[in-house]
Formats: structure tokens, sequence, C-alpha cells
């Protein structure tokens, strides 16, 4: 199966970690991260991260750069050429099948709460921020929640800016898009940073993200920290693979992906320490706020200091442009395969495909209000399903298996081929690690993640 065309590949110097950290840094930096360390004790949960980073994350996402720009081709044939080259057996092609499924998957939950952040970008903007409290900013956040057509708007809105830059294609698309939304992100980080120096209490806030607790760590704060590492690289998938497509022969695969993991938790570190520095700021609201952190503690800290109308706003803009250019590489694997193994147009692909993860997506929507009492697996609600499926299980069943497949599978020439600009102590101890630790780690991870659905299953 060989790709129909001549492989696009990105012109622009930069282009590849621009897309890959566009990727990486989404929701799960600046909504999820905050808050998980929060709930885990700060300095130790983040030092774990770091360290699954270093275990996990870079040695697959290495990997998964590698495999797309071995075959040049999108997730599902890159896979199955490599099999054919490397004499493996067809059935790891399944790496790339549920990669693109998984795409389908997360895009039609994410897209749902990406809407959120654009109906706060409206209420920001419009100073629906002035003066909240914690019950008034809850109220106005449960009124979304309960607001179907609303909701829905939002999600058919974020999926069509998604389905529009797929559409224009690989190189006036995904890298014309990210040239200018990643700075623009970065502008704004800085420009939240700043004032949370300024006006927030920024040395309380450096104090509950760093200070070290041992008593802090435990298991739980372990696997939630590794578990994170994973979603957060947007591993597993063949969304880095679909992207590596696309990489230059030339450049380094370990220092780019060392520089996009270090980009991608800078902004995670930078986006927490300012988001608590402005809650410790406001009086009388708590700080360990779980998953309302940003959308209900958030907004009260906007609404009570000066400018919180611009910084509002700033911080809204910044958080919808995260998830956009994550959002768009959930959908790449698929618009790819459907281009160079059908010839099907761009535009019609990611209209093909954006169709589908939209109604997907509307039991999320209905999960929230009309469905909010019905259940789906083991007691969950749609959207807590599908979330669960998908970051769960299928991506870390597909970065086990990636990190096996490269590890133990793809022949030594082409791996140094690809390699060949690494340094020597890199390719020591990747491959080991790759072979040997990141499968055990990425399998707890998994065993952990369906070991509360089955306990329920067999003993409740
Ligand atoms: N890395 C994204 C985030 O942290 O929000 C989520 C994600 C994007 C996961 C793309 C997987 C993916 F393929």
């Amino acid at each position: 199966m060989k790709p129909l065309k001549q492989h696009t590949i990105w012109g622009l110097r930069g282009s590849f970690i621009l897309a890959a950290t566009g990727s990486a840094v989404g929701l799960g930096n600046i909504w999820k991260f905050p808050y998980i360390t929060g709930e885990n004790g700060g300095g130790a949960f983040v030092l774990m991260y770091l360290l699954w980073i270093a275990v996990i994350g870079i040695p697959i996402m290495m990997a998964e750069i590698l495999m797309g720009r071995r075959a040049r081709a999108n997730p599902i044939m890159a896979t199955a050429e490599l099999c054919e080259t490397s004499g493996a057996s067809k059935g790891w092609t399944v790496i790339g099948w549920m990669g693109a499924l998984a795409g389908l998957v997360i895009l039609s939950f994410y897209t749902v709460i990406a809407g959120w952040t654009l109906e706060y970008v409206q209420s920001a903007l419009s100073g629906k921020f002035a003066g909240l409290t914690g019950e008034t900013s809850q109220a106005l956040f449960d009124g979304l929640l309960a607001d179907n057509s609303k909701m829905l708007q939002w999600h058919t809105i974020f999926t069509l800016m998604t389905v529009t830059i797929l559409a224009l294609g690989v190189t006036r698309g995904l890298e014309a898009s990210v040239r200018w939304m990643m700075p623009l992100l970065f502008v704004l980080l800085l420009i939240l940073l700043g004032y949370a120096m300024v006006e927030g209490e920024f040395v309380t806030s450096l104090r509950f993200m760093f200070s070290f607790n041992i008593e802090d760590v435990s298991w739980e704060s372990a696997l939630t920290a590794m578990g994170h590492s994973f979603f957060t690289l947007s591993l597993g998938m063949g969304a880095i693979m679909a992207y590596g497509a696309y990489m230059p022969s030339t450049q380094s695969v370990g220092k780019t992906v060392m520089l996009v993991a270090l980009l991608d938790t800078l902004v995670a570190l930078v986006a927490g320490v300012a988001i608590f520095a402005l809650v410790f700021a406001t009086p009388g609201i708590a700080v360990g706020s779980g998953p309302g952190l940003m959308f209900v503690t958030l907004p009260v800290a906007f609404g009570n200091m000066s400018a919180g109308l611009v910084i509002g706003s700033v911080f809204f803009v910044m958080v919808m442009l995260a998830a956009w250019t994550s959002t768009i590489s959930l959908l790449e694997p698929g618009v790819a395969y459907l281009n160079e193994r059908f010839g099907l147009s761009r535009i019609g692909a990611s209209v093909l495909l954006g169709v589908i993860a939209w109604l997907l997506g509307l039991g999320s929507v209905w999960s929230f209000n009309d469905w909010s009492d019905k259940q789906f697996l083991w007691g969950k609600s749609y959207f807590d399903s599908m979330d669960f499926i998908a970051t769960n299980i299928m991506l870390p069943l597909g970065g086990m298996l990636i990190a096996l497949f490269v590890g133990w599978k793809l022949r030594d020439e082409h791996l140094l081929h690809e390699l060949k600009f690494e340094s020597s102590l890199l390719l020591k101890v990747w491959r080991p690690i790759l072979r040997y630790i990141s499968p055990v780690a990425v399998l707890v991870i998994l065993i952990n993640g369906i070991f509360p659905v089955l306990r329920k299953v067999f003993v409740e």
C-alpha cells in the first residue's frame, strides 16, 4: 500500500515543533494539569509527572515520529508498510486503526469542552464576570450546561473550525495555522504570567506548586501523573505519527521531541502558577477546586480584579487556541488516510469525518442536560464513557503497542537511518527503555485506568 501521491513535507523550519507542541498543549495543560496538581499536593506531583515525561513520554513520542517519518504516510498505511518491510505480522496495523478511531472519539467530546471556552470568551468580553461570587459563577456555568441549544451551537462551531483547517490541507491549513496560533498562544500566556506576577499572589502560588511534601506522594498520585504525562503529549493514537510523516528527514528526532516535551511542560507549569496566583489573590474562594477551577473559580477571580475584563478575555482566547491546535491533530490521521488511500479530497475527507465526530458528540452535549441521568458504560454518563474508552483504554493500549512494535519489531537499519542525527548516548538508552520500561509503565496506566470498572463489574 504505497501512498497515491508524493508526500507533503513541511516547508518551514520549526513547523513540526509548532504543530506537535500545538497538539500537545491543550485542555490537558491549562484545564486539567492545574487542578490535578492542586488535588495531588503540588510539588511532589509535578516531580513525578516530570519523571514520567522522561520515561514514557519522550521515548514513545520518538517512536511515533520515527514510524510516521520512516513510512511517509498516515498512521494506518504507515503501520501496514512498516509491518511489511520489517516482516512483522499484519496484526500490528491495529495501531493505526485504533488510533484513527480514538482520534474521532476524543474529538467528539473534546469539541464540547472546547466549545465552552468560546462561550467564556464571549462572556469575558461582554463583562459578564464582573462582581461574580462563587455561587453566581457556579450558576453561570450550570446555566450553560443546562442550555442544550447553546451547547450544541458551540460544539458545532468548534467542529467547523477544526474541519476548516484540515480541509485547507497540510501546508495551507495545518502549517499556516500553527505558525500564527502558537506564537499568539505564547504571547497571551506571557501576558497572563506578567499580570499574575504583578497583581496575583505569585509567591504563594509558586510555593503551592513547587513545595515538596513527601507525605503527599501516594500510589494514586503517581498513577495520575503517569496517565497525564501520556495524554498531555498526545501519545498513543497516531497524531504525532501523522505529523511525523511531514517532518523533514534532516531534523533530529531526539532534540525535537525534547523541545516539544519541554514546551508542553512549561505551558502547563506557567498556566498553573498564573492560575493559582490569581485564585489565591481572590478572597473567599477555595483552591483545590477540581474540574471547576477553570470555568467556575477563575471567572470569580477575573470578575473581582482590575483589568479583569481584558485578562479574562486573554485567558479564554488562549485556552481556545490551545484546544484548536489539539483538535486538528485529532482528525489528521483519519483525514490523511482517506486522502492518501482513496484519493478523497482533503475537503471531502475532513467534512465526512467532522460530521461523524459531530454526531458522536451529540450524546456528550446531551449528557450534561437531557441525558444527565442516562447511564452508558458501568454507570457512567455518555460523556464519561467516551472519555473513559478513549483516554483510559485506547490511548494507553495504542502507546503500549507502539513501544513494543518499535522496540522489538522494527529493523535496526531502519531505526538507525531515521536516528542518524542522534547522540550515541540517546541511542543506547532509548531502545531498552522503549522495549522494557515504557510498555510496562503504560500497562500499569491501563490496568489502573480500568481497575475501578473491573471491580465494579466483578465485585459489586
Ligand atoms: N494533548 C492534548 C491535551 O493535553 O489537551 C490532548 C490530545 C490531543 C490527546 C491530541 C491526544 C491527541 F491525539
